[in-house]
């Protein structure tokens, strides 16, 4: 059969040449694109291309960036791949127009036609302005070596597999006009507003979603923007407004800065999971006057109130010699349901790096897990994949490294582990100090 396959093919060589002319011929009809060929264009495309954090999705771990193939598992519906967007002919992009590109990223629709699933963040990429989408373009086109190579095919449940329905959600729910500046505001604060809600899509991650997983704001005139998001891929994206309790509003101009550029902030918060990706190939590579724009618009959204009523990142003592000893949290020896094992296990697992009492290393490089935002959260997602799959983050050329401890804990110390930690670590003071003085 292969045989057969061959000489038939060798047969159409010729013809396949012609043809191949042909749709060369055709592409370069379609497309005024050569145009865009500038290398002031390219270039700034590629640095378009970082804050987009087009390369975290579009790359498979290990692979060559945006050569595609990453799996991402959608909720429900199964798992999906992501494209090749580099220019290759055949396996990428490399035949698109500039209208094709821009409906790909400002209405989620492919080149042939079909509509694409909002794995691709198009709900946010539909308010980049036009002349980003041409600048990206020019990158995606002209600056990135084509590579050949066909991600795999998706794995989504048959039933739900048809790709029209999402014409009337694109339809219902993705912005049709691209970022407007707001002329009452300075150009920092746009500037901001624009990278927040369109390229940089803090949103995607950070504002919850409705019953069709649509996003349920926009932008800060909308109720619940950046408000905290869903869990997606086990991990939860807090609450990023200014409300003290439920947000950030107490942290500092400077603190929000280093941790958008690092991804470290002791005693506040570390970035792990796709948080980290987003410091490690976005954030960490942007100017610092973008991240500047970004913490000055961040900073003046309307607070969304959420129900904690202690800032995630101000709870929790060190453990005292007691606890230490005795290996069973303050105030909780009266609990019959615990057993001390959490405290053992935190003792031999995390203590080495994370200090006896939980306060971390003194240049804080390994972070303190009292005033923690992932310790202190209200739910326990982030901490629980923290532990599981450990952090991992190169910033500036330095990496950053927590191990996972998916394969030395069972679920059952999972859970005696984290009790421990969030009783510990996380309780607010006043509920530990009284017992912890009467101890003495
Ligand atoms: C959060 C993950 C994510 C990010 C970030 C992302 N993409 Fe995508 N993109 C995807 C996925 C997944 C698909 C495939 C969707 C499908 O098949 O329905 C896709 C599809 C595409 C397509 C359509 C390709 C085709 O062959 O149909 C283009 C073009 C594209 N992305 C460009 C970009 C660019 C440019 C950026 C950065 C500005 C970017 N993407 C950022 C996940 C992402
Ligand atoms: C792909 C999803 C995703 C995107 C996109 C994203 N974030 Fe996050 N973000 C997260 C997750 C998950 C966490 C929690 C990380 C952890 O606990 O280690 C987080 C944490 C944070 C925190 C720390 C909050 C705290 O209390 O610890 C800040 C601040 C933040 N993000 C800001 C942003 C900004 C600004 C943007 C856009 C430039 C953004 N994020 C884009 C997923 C995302
Ligand atoms: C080999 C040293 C090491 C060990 C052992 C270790 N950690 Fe970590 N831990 C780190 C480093 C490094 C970071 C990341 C610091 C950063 O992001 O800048 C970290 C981060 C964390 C965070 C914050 C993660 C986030 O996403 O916000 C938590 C929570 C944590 N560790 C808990 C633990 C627990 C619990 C254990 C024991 C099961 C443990 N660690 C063991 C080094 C370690």
């Amino acid at each position: 059969m292969r045989g057969l396959l061959l000489v038939v093919a060798s047969a159409l060589f010729p013809v396949a040449l012609l043809f191949a002319q042909e749709v060369w011929d055709q592409a370069a009809e379609s497309e005024v694109n050569t145009e865009l060929n500038r290398p002031e264009l390219i270039k700034r495309g590629r640095y378009l291309a970082i804050v987009g954090d087009c390369q975290a999705c579009h790359t498979r771990v290990g692979g060559t960036p945006f050569a595609g193939g990453r799996a991402m598992p959608i909720p429900l519906l199964g798992t999906l791949y992501s494209s090749n967007i580099t220019p290759d002919i055949n396996t990428g992009i490399g035949t698109w127009t500039l209208e094709e590109f821009d409906r790909a990223l400002r209405k989620g629709i492919g080149k042939d036609g079909r509509n694409l699933y909002p794995a691709m963040p198009y709900e946010s990429y539909a308010k980049i302005s036009d002349g980003d989408i041409q600048a990206l373009y020019a990158y995606f086109l002209f600056g990135v070596a084509p590579v050949h190579d066909t991600p795999p095919p998706n794995k989504i449940k048959r039933a739900l597999s048809a790709r029209w329905p999402l014409k009337i959600w694109n339809r219902l729910f993705v912005p049709s006009e691209p970022f407007e500046r707001d002329p009452r505001q300075s150009d920092t604060w746009n500037r901001g507003a624009y990278l927040v809600q369109a390229l940089a899509h803090c949103g995607a991650c950070h504002t919850s979603r409705g019953l069709a997983f649509q996003l349920k704001a926009y932008d800060e005139t909308e109720k619940g923007f950046l408000g905290g998001g869903p869990v997606l891929d086990g991990w939860e994206a807090y609450n990023i407004t200014p409300d003290p309790d439920s947000g950030i509003g107490a942290w500092s101009a400077e603190q929000l800065t280093q941790y958008l550029k690092t991804g470290h902030v002791n005693r506040l918060a570390q970035a792990g999971g796709p948080m980290g990706e987003a410091i490690q190939f976005s954030l960490s590579r942007m100017s610092d006057s973008d991240v500047a724009a970004m913490v000055t618009y961040l900073r003046s959204i309307p607070p969304v109130k959420g129900k904690a009523r202690i800032p995630r990142q101000q709870r929790g003592t060190p453990a005292t010699e007691v606890v230490i000893l005795r290996g069973t949290p303050l105030g909780e020896e009266r609990n019959p349901k615990l057993k001390p094992d959490g405290a053992r296990l935190y003792l031999g697992l995390c203590a080495s790096c994370h200090g006896v009492d939980g306060t971390g290393s003194k240049d804080g490089y390994y972070p303190s897990l009292v005033h923690n935002s992932t310790v202190g959260a209200e739910d326990d997602h982030n901490l629980r994949q923290a532990i599981l799959q450990g952090v991992r983050r190169t910033v500036d050329g330095e990496e950053i490294m927590m191990p996972g401890f998916a394969g030395a804990l069972n679920q059952d110390q999972l859970k005696q582990l984290m009790t421990y930690l969030r009783g510990q670590f996380a309780v607010p003071e006043n509920k530990v100090e009284k017992p912890a003085a009467s101890a003495r």
